[in-house]
């Protein structure tokens, strides 16, 4: 997919609004380790600011908040953001409007305007046009930086590029560039492997893959609900031949050997879910066995799912793998061939 690319634009005086995906957990909002989806924005911000006379704002959604909510305000992310971009952040407690348009034109150089959760106002997830014009308003460009939210048709994601030039920043290139790269020519034996929660949403992945990978893998409680529901597959598709216990909180012994010969023959693999309820000793068995056979293969490993990513952040090694999308819900859809709503209107 060819998107309308950043490193094509002249910065220079320009106001640029910057979608990016902060979304974490609540409770990982303290935490260090969490802060890959902040990491990934920095060459993008660095490539914006190199530009004279720029002004940067950033943008995101945080959680699900029902309007307003103290708890969900993007203020605590500050010094995060701050630390991770190597920049002074100064908070907005508005996503548009007068207080938007001032700070910006007070903003000093080495100085980025963090806005506030765009998801406080009902025409966000409405994808309103007059609130997208209303966020786009104090701004001459708009940059998405937020590959995990573009399944959204949102008005920070959709809505807002009728009113802005509008481009893809490098992460988000990269992701369709690596996710495009396994989803149209992956080098055989291609195998992939599924687990984690909610079934509907892997379904269309796993029949997508089975027509092109030679191997598809489950496990978690996706193979639980597939075996429960008695639902069928090709022969492509293979499921668990033993579990931990009758309670199926993790795959066996022979599962884990099955599998992790498929691994080693494999050229090309991706990997969404963990294998069973692998955040609780000793359910984690499963799920660390099939990392270290990840680890130990040499195909081109793309690896996705916030629960996948937490995996790979438990045993730290976030930076021994191929390629790690930011993206859960959007990398499902986008390797299962739907249409992302926030891609489609960046299309070159
Ligand atoms: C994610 O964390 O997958 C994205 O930020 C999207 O969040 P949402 O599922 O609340 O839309």
């Amino acid at each position: 997919m060819e998107l309308r690319d950043i490193s094509t634009v002249d910065f220079t005086d320009q106001k640029v609004l910057v979608r990016v995906d902060f979304n974490m957990e609540q409770e990982n909002v303290a935490d260090s380790e969490e802060h890959f989806r902040l990491n990934i924005v920095k060459k993008t911000i660095d490539l914006i600011a190199s530009a004279s006379g720029v002004k940067i704002a950033l943008l995101t959604h945080l959680g699900r908040p029902e309007g307003r909510e103290d708890k969900y305000s993007v203020a605590k992310l500050v010094p995060l953001i701050k630390n991770a971009l190597g920049r002074k952040v100064v908070f907005v407690s508005d996503s548009f409007g007068a207080s938007v348009e001032a700070s910006l034109g007070h903003l000093a150089n080495d100085e980025i305007l963090l806005l506030e959760n765009v998801r406080f106002y009902p025409g966000e997830e409405a994808n309103d046009d007059a609130f997208a014009q209303s966020l786009a308003a104090p701004f001459t460009l708009y940059v998405n930086e937020a590959f995990s939210v573009c399944h959204r048709a949102h008005a920070s994601v959709e809505a807002i590029t009728r009113h802005l030039p509008s481009y893809a920043g490098l992460r988000l290139l990269k992701e369709i560039a690596e996710l495009d790269r396994v989803r149209f020519s992956p080098v055989h034996p291609a195998i992939a492997i599924i687990g984690g929660a909610k079934i509907e949403t892997k379904l269309p992945l796993i029949s997508a893959l089975e027509k092109n990978y030679d191997a598809i893998l489950v496990g978690g409680k996706v193979a639980n609900e597939a075996l429960d529901k008695k639902v069928t597959f090709s022969d492509k598709v293979l499921l668990p031949k033993d579990f931990d216990s009758p309670l199926r909180l993790d795959i066996g012994p022979q599962t884990v050997a099955y599998y992790t010969q498929i691994i080693n023959t494999a050229k090309t693999i991706i990997w969404n879910g963990p294998m069973g309820k692998f955040e609780e000793k000793p359910y984690d068995i499963g799920t660390d066995a099939i990392l270290h056979a990840l680890l130990e293969s040499s195909a081109y490993v793309v690896i996705g799912g916030g629960e996948s990513l937490a995996v790979l952040e438990k045993a730290g090694v976030i930076d021994k793998v191929s390629f790690v999308s930011s993206g859960g819900g959007a990398m499902l859809e986008y390797l299962s061939g739907k249409e992302l709503p926030g891609l489609m209107v960046l299309q070159a």
